[in-house]
């Protein structure tokens, strides 16, 4: 079984990586299958993200992390698990629906507890912008879901804002606790402290 290791040069990577910025990223191709396409952007160390897969086993779930210590992190934890139905990319997310992913390939997007930046000289480094989201409807098919939770609730006043600039989403749940999807090491830490937190749901527009 191939290995990242410090010897990383040497082995063969693993399939479980998708190697980004020499094309687009075909989903049935790296994942060898037609399956639907979830995807979780920053997955931090990947607690969310490998409950998913475990608990959806047909669906094909896509990891993008931008740090590349968690990631390196991540690989290891997949392959010493052994799961088949997760590939992850190290690139900035902005720039993934930008340029890697085709338009219409993903069936849900997960974005848990997205750092909100709260000083106005880092307001540049938001997830959100008017292009990332344009960017992001165009990588979903029509009636797509994105599962935003923050525990910031001038955030998630920004990200509804955001999601529902250019109609290309609509809301269909605000702040409604749901228990279909595996919690994240964030929000399990916000759940033990008693701290609230927020949970929205937007569906990509049919046309
Ligand atoms: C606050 S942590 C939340 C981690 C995890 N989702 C959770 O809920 O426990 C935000 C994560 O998103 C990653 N991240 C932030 N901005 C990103 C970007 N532009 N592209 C990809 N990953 C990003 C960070 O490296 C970090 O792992």
């Amino acid at each position: 079984m191939p290995y990242i290791s410090p010897s990383y040069n040497t082995v063969s990577e693993p399939e479980i990586i998708v190697k980004t910025f020499t094309r687009q990223v075909i989903p049935d191709e790296v994942f060898g299958s037609p399956n639907p396409v979830w995807l979780e952007i920053g997955f931090g160390v990947g607690k969310f993200f490998l409950n998913l897969a475990e608990r959806f086993p047909d669906i094909n779930i896509l990891g993008i992390e931008h740090n590349p210590y968690r990631y390196f992190k991540m690989c290891e934890k997949i392959l010493r698990l052994n799961i088949h139905n997760v590939r992850i990319i190290n690139i900035d997310a902005p720039m993934a629906v930008r340029y890697l992913l085709p338009a219409g390939s993903l069936s849900g997007v997960f974005i848990n507890f997205p750092d909100p930046w709260p000083k106005s000289k880092h307001e540049k480094n938001r997830l959100f912008s008017s292009f990332f989201i344009r960017d992001l409807a165009r990588c979903m098919g029509p009636g797509a879901v994105v599962r935003i939770q923050t525990d910031v609730d001038w955030y998630a006043e920004h990200i509804a804002e955001y999601m529902l600039l250019e109609n290309l989403f609509y809301c269909v749940e605000r702040f409604e606790p749901d228990i279909k999807f595996p919690t994240t090491t964030f929000q399990d830490r916000f759940i033990r402290q008693g701290i609230p937190y927020y949970t929205q749901l937007f569906k990509k527009r049919l046309d």
